[in-house]
């Protein structure tokens, strides 16, 4: 078995402890290792040992050149209206002619939230306790109908929650989408390795695996067959968003709309960061490109410059909400322009040299992985527009503090009390009440407005208050 090809080409890349303990394994143990093996790229762990991982190698982004990126700003702040309308026009249109798919990254670990399972079964809604996937299928089902055209959802998964998430899906029949509608893809995996390149076993036959980032979105986009399926259906644009955030507008028509407009192969949203130091990227320009600076890439004293009026200098939060061109992530995935790599050090759980399991205390070795907000500066025209974060951003990051669960369900009532104040609902004065409407009743002001116009006669606004 030692002279296996897959054993032979790790040995002579220099990682044949990978096999280490491969003669006393039982035979499904070796190959399920060798699977493991013959998944990874070697030259390409070559190629970041020579980089990332140098003696030399710069840390973290260069800031050179580096201004703040412009956007469009939102009508309420400047932004011309007519422009505006017009786009929500191009997108309306582009939605009725079925040239969009949403598209999900769930592959994370959910770490920070200490959430055992897929993140997006962790239930969110103020009343319902709906899960975030449920949100967003009420949200992509309810634009299908008011479009006319049922949407296509791409969802990108790891391989520690694949089957977790198709069966939640299976287990609450789509929440009431099409099944053929619904695409689940595994992303795929990076070996780490420890501070010399060596790839690191987990046990002594499991590679240390762990998922290549959101970034590699755009590989198995391409690899599941999604690309080509789209293809098919007609759909040239996919609306990207992240699991944790249930109060994105997951189809936006004025968003689709100024990247139709702008000619744009990827497009974000913005906000103003809510103060100097928040964690969220940053949109920039650098050498004529648009680029996403990571927060912790950028130095505290820039992100606490002020320009002349005393306003954050580089206020421009990346919310992770972007348009993404078909076409384009066939380049990125397939073409020789290909994202770069990140390198996060860690504590990486292995086993020494006799096979005994160990759990470093501090980081002993190197996972990588890719962003997809990388891809921006190969776009041709990216386009970023501003958006309201009360109605496009209150993720659910961490357990307790800033983007928890409870400031998320907070989010979600006052967005609930806008829309029904907008429209003329009576709230009682204090304290908003606990309220909740269903995405599939209205999923933004415009389809909120003409439900509840509908209703009749019109519910008191109380605690407790369903809208479905
Ligand atoms: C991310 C962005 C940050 C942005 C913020 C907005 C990065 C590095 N940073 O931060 O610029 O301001 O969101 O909320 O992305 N995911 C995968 N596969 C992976 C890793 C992540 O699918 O291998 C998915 C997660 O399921 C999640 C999303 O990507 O939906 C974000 O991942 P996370 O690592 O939580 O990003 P943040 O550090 O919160």
């Amino acid at each position: 078995m030692k002279n296996h090809p897959v054993i032979a080409a790790f040995q002579q890349a220099g990682q044949g402890q990978v096999f280490a303990f491969f003669d006393q394994l039982a035979p499904a143990a070796q190959e399920r290792l060798l699977a493991e093996a013959a998944e990874i790229d070697l030259a390409e762990v070559d190629g970041l040992n020579r980089t990332l991982l140098a003696k030399n190698a710069p840390a973290g982004a260069t800031l050179d050149g580096l201004v703040p990126a412009p956007y469009e700003l939102w009508p309420e702040h400047g932004g011309d209206p007519q422009a505006w309308a017009k786009a929500k026009a191009a997108g309306e249109a582009a939605l009725r002619a079925g040239r969009v798919g949403a598209f999900m990254v769930a592959g994370g670990q959910g770490t920070r939230l200490g959430y055992d399972g897929p993140k997006g079964t962790f239930p969110v809604t103020p009343l319902k306790r709906k899960p975030l996937f449920h949100v967003f299928a009420e949200k992509i089902l309810a634009a299908g109908r008011r479009y006319g055209r049922p949407l296509h959802w791409f969802i990108m998964t790891s391989h520690a929650n694949h089957a977790a998430t198709a069966a939640h899906f299976a287990e609450h029949e789509y929440f009431g989408l099409e099944p053929g509608r619904v695409h689940f893809f595994r992303q795929g995996r990076m070996p780490a390795v420890n501070f010399e390149g060596k790839i690191l076993l987990e046990a002594k036959d499991a590679i240390a695996l762990s998922p290549d980032g959101h970034g590699g979105s755009l590989r198995a986009l391409e690899r599941s067959g999604s690309l080509d399926l789209m293809q098919r259906e007609g759909i040239d644009i996919l609306s990207y968003f992240q699991v944790d955030n249930p109060l994105v507008r997951c189809i936006d028509p004025a968003f689709l709309g100024w990247h139709i407009l702008g000619g744009s192969e990827m497009s974000s949203k913005m906000v103003p960061k809510a103060y100097a130091r928040e964690k969220v990227g940053v949109f920039c320009r650098q050498n004529g490109k648009t680029v996403v600076v990571e927060y912790s890439d950028l130095p505290g004293a820039v992100q606490d410059e002020t320009d002349a009026r005393g306003q954050i200098r580089f206020c421009s939060g990346s919310i992770a909400i972007h348009l993404l061109d078909r076409e384009f992530v066939r380049r990125m995935a397939t073409g020789a322009t290909a994202l770069p790599w990140h390198r996060a050090d860690k504590k990486i759980p292995t086993v020494d040299a006799t096979g005994a399991a160990v759990k470093p205390e501090k980081p002993n070795g190197v996972k990588f992985e890719m962003f997809v907000f990388d891809a921006l500066p190969f776009a041709r025209h990216p386009v970023v527009i501003e958006t309201l974060r009360a109605d496009d951003f209150s993720p659910v990051k961490n357990a307790e503090g800033v983007d928890s669960p409870q400031t998320c369900r907070e989010d979600q009532i006052k967005q609930f009390g806008r829309w029904l104040a907008a429209n003329g609902a009576a709230l009682p004065p204090g304290t908003l009440p606990a309220v909740e409407v269903s995405p599939l009743f209205g999923y933004d002001e415009d389809s909120f407005a003409a439900a509840w116009g509908k209703l009749s006669p019109k519910p008191a606004v109380r605690d407790g208050l369903y809208l479905e």
